[in-house]
C-alpha cells in the first residue's frame, strides 16, 4: 500500500520516518515529481533504482536549497556556474559539476554531479528538514512519462512498492529541469527543459551551439541519458506536416494532438471517430503543463496517438524533443 500524505499535520517528521526506515518517497517539485531518497542513505538510493527498474549506470539529479553551503558537495564553480545558479536557483536549472562527498551510487561513478535547488515549498521543507541532499530522478518507471500529479505517481509505481508520495498538487512548470554543463564559458545543452535557451540567452549567457548531445560518452565522465524516454503505453506519431493528418483513416481509437492552435490555425483531423486535443492557443508554457497528463490520459482511452509538432522555439524545443522520444 502506498501512504498518499497531504502536506500538513506531521506529514515532515513521516517522511523522515520512511527516509530512516530506507525507503524513497515521491515528492512534488516544480517540474515534475521525483522519487527521492537522502545521498547519506545508500539502501533507500538503490531502492530508487529497484522501484523505476534503473539501470545503475544512469545517475540521479541531486536536489539541494540555494542557501547551502554548495562547497559541502562540489569542488569548485567556475565564474558563469556561479552566475546562472545566481540567476535560475531556485528553478528548473540542472548543472553538472565536479563533485565532492556525493557517493558513487547516486552518480553511477561519474566524477561529476548533475546539482539542482528546486522550486517547490514542499520539497525545500523536506531538504530543510532532513538537511541532507536528496537524490531524485523522475517518480516514473524507466522509459515511461514524466509524472506531474501525486495519483500518476501511484499507478506507476505504487504497485512496484513505492510506500509514500506527498501530494502536492499538480507541478506548475510540467517539463523537467533543463540539464547544462559549462566548458571554456559556454552553456551545453545536455537535455532541453523548462528553461529555454532563449532565457538562457536573455541573461547574458552564451549557448555552444555547435554541441549535440552524445549518444554514448566519448569521454566516459559524462553520461546525459539518452535513447527511448517518455513513452505513452500507446503507439505515438509524430508528424511536422499538419496536412498528413488527412492520411490517418483507421478503425483505431485515435488522438490527434496539437500543441498549439496556431501551429495549424483551423486546422482539424479529417476523422470523425477520433479524439482531438489542442493544449494551448498560443502559450508554450500552458503546453508544457498540459503535455504529460494528457498523454497519460490518452493512452488509457486510445490506440494511438497522432501528434502535429510545434515550432523549435523556446519551450517548443523541450517539447519536441519529448516526442521524439516518446516515438522511439
Ligand atoms: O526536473 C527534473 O530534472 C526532475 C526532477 C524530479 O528534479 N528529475 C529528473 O531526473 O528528470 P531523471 O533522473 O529522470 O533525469 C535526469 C537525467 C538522466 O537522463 C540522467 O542520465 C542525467 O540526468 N544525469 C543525472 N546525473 C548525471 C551525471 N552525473 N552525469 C550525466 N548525466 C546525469
Ligand atoms: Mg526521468
Amino acid at each position: 500500500m502506498t501512504s498518499i500524505l497531504k502536506p500538513e499535520g506531521d506529514w515532515l517528521s513521516k517522511v523522515e520516518e520512511f527516509f530512516n526506515n530506507d525507503e524513497p518517497v515521491a515528492l512534488p517539485t516544480e517540474t515534475v515529481y521525483g522519487l527521492a531518497a537522502p545521498i547519506s542513505r545508500p539502501k533507500a538510493i538503490a531502492k530508487i533504482f529497484d522501484l523505476k527498474n534503473r539501470p545503475t549506470f544512469n545517475p540521479l539529479i541531486v536536489h539541494l536549497k540555494k542557501d547551502w553551503d554548495i562547497f559541502n558537495w562540489v569542488e569548485k564553480l567556475t565564474d558563469v556556474e556561479s552566475k546562472l545558479i545566481e540567476k535560475f536557483w531556485p528553478g528548473p536549472l540542472s548543472l553538472v559539476l565536479p563533485k565532492k562527498n556525493i557517493p558513487d551510487i547516486c552518480t553511477a561513478s561519474s566524477k561529476f554531479v548533475v546539482l539542482r535547488a528546486p522550486k517547490n515549498k514542499i520539497f525545500e521543507q523536506v531538504l530543510d528538514g532532513y538537511g541532507v541532499p536528496l537524490a531524485a530522478p523522475s517518480a516514473n518507471t524507466s522509459t515511461r512519462l514524466s509524472p506531474t500529479t501525486a495519483i500518476r505517481v501511484q499507478e506507476d509505481l505504487g504497485e512496484r512498492g513505492l510506500k509514500a508520495i506527498v501530494d502536492g498538487g499538480r507541478s506548475s512548470e510540467g517539463l523537467e529541469s533543463t540539464i547544462v554543463q559549462v566548458v571554456n564559458e559556454k552553456l551545453r545543452i545536455l537535455r532541453e527543459g523548462a528553461l529555454s535557451d532563449e532565457e538562457l540567452v536573455l541573461a547574458g549567457f552564451e549557448i555552444d551551439k555547435s554541441y549535440q548531445p552524445q549518444v554514448t560518452a566519448a569521454s566516459g565522465d559524462v553520461m546525459p541519458g539518452q535513447g527511448k524516454h517518455y513513452a505513452p503505453l500507446v503507439p505515438l506519431v509524430v508528424m511536422d506536416d499538419p496536412q498528413k493528418w488527412v492520411s490517418y483513416f483507421s478503425n483505431k481509437k485515435l488522438l490527434f494532438l496539437k500543441i498549439l492552435e496556431s501551429d495549424a490555425p483551423g486546422l482539424k483531423p479529417f476523422n470523425q471517430k477520433a479524439q482531438f486535443v489542442v493544449l494551448s492557443q498560443n502559450d508554450l508554457k500552458e503546453a508544457a503543463f498540459e503535455l504529460f497528463e494528457t498523454l497519460r490520459l490518452a493512452e488509457t482511452e486510445v490506440e494511438q496517438i497522432v501528434v502535429l509538432k510545434t515550432k523549435d522555439i523556446g519551450l517548443g524545443r523541450a517539447i519536441n524533443d519529448r516526442l521524439r522520444r516518446a516515438n522511439g
